[in-house]
């Protein structure tokens, strides 16, 4: 297949196109590159020979994204293209409802004038607020959101569900990520977080290469087996092969179709902390700091639905993480150059 990837030049959407090109399909990138940079998709060219046709275009200009569908054909779209970080949004609320629901309305209807009505959306975990079972099938209840960002991908879930319902030519995959770390096994390519990182993994390598003095663990009062968090990592490689998969319910004409993305697997704070310096043999300095606000104790999923009717399971456990995300971070102690 030919497919539009909203956002392709950042963490996620970067190392799908490897996926998508390694399984045979092409693509065609759009990115307002806001929070990226070129340089990731010369890595992808790099690692898998081809140059990705690339538009630097915003999903909310309506005419270059028209221009993007005038000079291509496409038969699905992956859209990435959005604003994550969760403290930000708290802060920014209306810039992140703008870029993350505008953005998708414009794409929804410049994909329907032209005909292509087949997407596969990068939803969240966050969906399931402070998530009523353990561990969350895709039958657990939406909960309730803590902050802009996560309303957004709630929101845009049933957006996307009321177009597939009005007109059933839409296929629509919702794939709830639970929480991606790790890198591309070269050490090329990984996550590139601006300024200081709010997520877990890029403070500990950050910590690691001496970046950050110390990493906060934010609470050890949890009803957790140590006190600390609970979270179902997955290696972003899986993830990116993850939507590989999803294609098939996208030829299957499934309608709509959700699925969790992550291992099934629950490892606190201190567990990772612990892999990384194990398999890394780097010390990671740490103090127990406040609980963070919005956070919840535990989440991991029950991934047993996509690997039933995608075929996809996540093959990389905590210490591949641990070492792919090291290995990026130490081959590029200030992430990829600008542009
Ligand atoms: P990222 O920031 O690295 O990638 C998103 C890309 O979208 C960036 O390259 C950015 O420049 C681009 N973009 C943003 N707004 C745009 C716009 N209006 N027009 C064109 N391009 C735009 O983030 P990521 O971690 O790769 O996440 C990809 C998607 O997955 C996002 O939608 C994110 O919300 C979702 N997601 C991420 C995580 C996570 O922890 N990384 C978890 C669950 C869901
Ligand atoms: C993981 C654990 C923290 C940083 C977020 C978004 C979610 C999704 C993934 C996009 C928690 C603890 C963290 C630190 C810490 N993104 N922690 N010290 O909060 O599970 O999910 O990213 O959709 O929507 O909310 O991920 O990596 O921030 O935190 O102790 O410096 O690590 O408290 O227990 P989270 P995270």
């Amino acid at each position: 297949m030919n497919i539009l990837v909203t956002g392709g030049a950042g963490f996620i959407g970067s190392h799908t196109l490897i996926e998508l090109y390694t399984a045979g399909h092409t693509a065609v990138v759009v990115d307002n590159l806001y929070n990226s940079s070129k340089e990731s998709l010369r890595r992808v060219k790099a690692i898998i020979g081809v140059d990705v046709p690339f538009y630097e275009v915003d999903i909310r200009d309506r005419e270059g994204l028209q221009k993007v569908f005038s000079e291509n054909q496409f038969d699905c779209c992956i859209h990435f293209a959005g604003l994550k970080a969760v403290g930000e949004s708290v802060a920014k609320p209306l810039e992140y409802y703008e870029n993350n629901m505008n953005g998708t309305f414009i794409l929804l209807d410049v994909m329907r004038n032209n005909g292509c009505k087949n997407i596969i959306f990068s939803s969240s975990a966050t969906v399931y607020g402070n998530p009523a079972m353990i561990p969350i099938t895709e039958e657990c209840p939406k909960g309730e959101c803590t902050n802009p960002y996560g309303q957004t991908k709630s929101m845009l879930e049933e957006v996307l569900k009321d177009v597939q319902k009005a007109d059933p030519e839409w296929n629509v995959v919702l794939l709830r990520y639970f929480n991606p770390i790790g890198a591309h096994k070269s050490g090329t390519m990984g996550e590139n977080p601006n300024g200081i990182p709010n997520n877990l993994m890029p403070y500990i390598t950050q910590t690691a290469i001496g970046l950050r003095k110390e990493l906060g663990v934010f609470g050890n009062d949890y009803p957790t087996p140590d006190g600390t968090g609970v979270r179902d990592y997955i290696h972003v490689v899986d993830l990116a092969k993850a939507h590989v998969c999803a294609l098939k319910a996208i030829a299957d004409k499934a309608g709509l179709a959700i699925y969790n993305i992550g291992t099934g697997h629950g490892y606190s704070v201190l567990d990772v902390v612990k892999a990384f310096e194990k398999v890394n043999g780097v010390k990671v300095p740490y103090s127990i700091k406040p609980r963070r606000p919005g956070d919840i104790a535990t989440c991991y999923c029950d991934p047993a639905k996509a690997e039933k009717e995608l075929g996809w399971k996540a093959q990389y456990g905590i210490e591949d993480m641990c070492q792919d995300s090291w290995r990026w971070q130490s081959q590029n102690p200030n992430g990829y150059p600008k542009n």
